[in-house]
């Protein structure tokens, strides 16, 4: 499996949020790694609930060895590795770094920094495949549509869109499709999410039952390849939890 990155134009869409949770689903299929990619404001480890005392940065500036900085961690019934960032300006060697991490695990997942400057192009030009995550209004998309442009132009494969906070906007679906391509993930707006982020947990361990947790489950199906069918829902089904 190719090493995936999870990327944004706006910031505050929910990359982080979709990186945890869905690295946590895809580890139901086989190893993964979720790689903070996001060094400019690194936080992924909060939602893992630690605070890395070795980080990436450590590995690039040859402090540690890359097994060092790496945390094995066993929620619930998930087994998942991530290696975490400390803020800091060093990007040189991160490729290399992903390129090993490749040849371990089955799938490697980044969560990188929102925007289009180098912090951002940079982890976005070492990955195989790249998802947008957005929300479900006209700015978001606009920016969303702004990075795809990006996407294509330094060549990498675009995996997909993934609707984040989606408050059952059907008409989002639609015009995300038509203007930045599939729709490969609608994840809820959710009370749970929010908490989550304050208890240091993600959701998907933290309520699995939860129909929030079931589309992070399907969103890794549809990303390893199996067919399940995409169903926007109305505003109804998702004020109704149906
Ligand atoms: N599906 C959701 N439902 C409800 N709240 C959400 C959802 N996804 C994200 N949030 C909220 O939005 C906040 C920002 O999410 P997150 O940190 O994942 O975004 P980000 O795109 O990684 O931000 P940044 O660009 O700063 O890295 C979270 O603290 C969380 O409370
Ligand atoms: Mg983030």
């Amino acid at each position: 499996m190719p090493v995936i990155g999870i990327c944004s134009g706006k910031g505050g869409v929910g990359k982080t949020t979709v990186s945890a949770n869905l690295s946590a689903s895809l580890s139901n299929f086989g190893s993964v790694i979720a790689v903070d990619g996001d060094i400019v404001l690194p936080n992924l480890h909060a939602l893992f609930g630690f605070e890395p005392a070795t980080t990436l940065q450590d590995v690039l500036i040859g402090k540690a060895s890359l097994r060092d900085a790496i945390y094995h961690l066993r929620i619930k019934d998930f087994s998942i590795d991530v290696l975490p960032s400390r803020s800091s300006e060093k990007i040189d060697g991160f490729d290399d770094v992903l390129r090993e991490l490749d040849s371990i695990y089955d799938l490697v997942l980044v969560d990188i920094a929102a925007g289009l400057n180098v912090y951002a192009i940079t982890p976005m030009m070492s990955c195989d495949k790249l998802y947008l995550v957005l929300n479900p209004e006209e700015t978001s998309i606009m920016d969303a549509w702004r990075v795809k442009k990006v996407i294509d132009k330094i060549g990498v494969e675009f995996g997909g869109a993934i609707i984040n906070r989606y408050r059952g906007e059907k008409w989002a679906v639609a015009i995300v499709e038509k203007r930045i391509g599939s729709v490969v993930g609608i994840i809820r707006d959710s009370r749970a999410i929010k908490k989550s982020w304050e208890k240091g947990q993600i959701v998907t361990a933290l309520k699995p039952e939860a129909k929030v947790s079931e589309e992070f489950y399907e969103l890794a199906r549809r990303i390893i390849g199996e067919n399940v069918k995409l169903k926007p829902y109305g505003k109804l089904k998702y004020l109704l939890r149906l």
